[in-house]
């Protein structure tokens, strides 16, 4: 008796089984000849709002126009696909396929790199766009191919400045006996250490509870991050010493770059470019309003009249990190 109800189960199981098979999904059939989506992620440390996060979501959303969204970019804000050293290695093996980063976070992996981040290196604003808009941006995005990156655009991010939160920094005789996070690099070690001050490299996702136990005094960096990861509201005092401008770019993997065609590699460049020039403008808008923020917080900001004392203090740096791209500095120098 049972063993003829099982036989009846299983019949009606391999029955109905066959009979779905055999009838025809609406939903796959629409989909039938359409190719799916090729989907990327790229990874971005800072908040959804951020300057260089609006960039991330303008190039995806020129990428999948572009492609009638053949290709899409899913953009993974607020540092969730983790911290930018380790970012920066996935991409190179292609775990991860797109990154924004700065520039600090591939002197590792492409030495020349550190050309670009100089301390008091460019004039202006204007003059670094100069730079990276031109030959020597072109050469160095090119030349970063052969550490696995395909070097994409370049994005704004202002200038750098050292925040604490002990007391005010005038001179850098102030910044004796103060522990420094700085991003993981030699040369921002070597700035901290040349201005009296003791550096500790750290992710820059760890800086604010690290400035909340006090197992720093302070940091650096420019008016947007020092307000958007909310340092400002534990770092009372702020020297606008403007120690380092150091670009930030858009990189692909170059594993996952190379498996793309021609045409579709060539949109992605073109977009990448063309939503850099969003996030400039936007960078511009959110460091005006930072600076307010911080302002009306009550942070105790510091102009000085002159750096002069900083870039006394820092300019061995340039024999030291500079001797092996004398001819690239030169450039970026002349350049008008
Ligand atoms: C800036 C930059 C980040 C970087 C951070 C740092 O905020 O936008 O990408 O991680 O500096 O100091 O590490």
């Amino acid at each position: 008796m049972l063993k003829r109800l099982l036989s009846g189960v299983l019949f009606c199981v391999v029955t109905v089984t066959v009979l779905v098979g055999c009838s025809k999904n609406p939903i796959e059939e629409a989909n039938k000849g359409a190719e799916k989506p090729i989907v990327f992620r790229l990874a971005e440390n800072q908040p959804e709002d951020y300057p260089s996060t609006l960039g991330a979501k303008e190039f995806a959303r020129l990428v999948s126009e572009r492609t009638n969204g053949r290709i899409k970019i899913e953009v993974y804000a607020d540092g969730k696909l983790g911290n930018e050293n380790s970012v920066v290695e996935q991409i190179q093996f292609g775990a991860i396929d797109f990154a924004r980063v700065s520039v600090s976070s591939l002197t590792e992996a492409n030495k020349s790199m550190v050309a670009l981040m100089l301390p008091y290196l460019y004039k202006d604003r204007n003059h670094m766009f100069k730079v990276l808009d031109g030959y020597i941006g072109d050469t160095i995005l090119a030349d970063l191919n052969k550490s696995g990156y395909t070097g994409l655009a370049w994005y704004d991010a202002g200038t750098r400045n050292f925040y604490n939160t002990k007391k005010e920094i005038k001179s850098p005789e102030d910044m004796k006996g103060l522990i420094i996070r700085t991003q993981k690099t030699d040369l921002m070690m070597d700035l901290t250490s040349a201005l009296g001050a003791t550096p500790v490299a750290m992710a820059y996702g760890d800086v604010y509870s690290a400035l909340k136990t006090g197992v720093i005094d302070g940091a650096e960096n420019n008016w947007p991050s020092f307000e958007a990861s909310k340092h400002y509201e534990i770092a009372k005092f702020f020297t606008v010493d403007e120690h380092m401008r150091v670009p930030e770019l858009v990189l692909a993997s170059k594993m996952v770059m190379d498996k793309l065609s021609a045409a579709d590699q060539e949109t992605v460049k073109s977009a990448a470019k063309e939503a850099s020039l969003l996030e400039r403008e936007e960078w511009l808008k959110r460091e005006e309003a930072s600076k307010k923020k911080i302002e009306a917080s009550g942070v105790k900001i510091t102009y000085l009249q002159t750096n002069a004392a900083f870039k006394e203090k820092v300019k061995g740096l340039y024999d030291k990190y500079g001797k092996d791209y004398k001819v690239i500095i030169d450039e970026i120098l002349n350049t008008k």
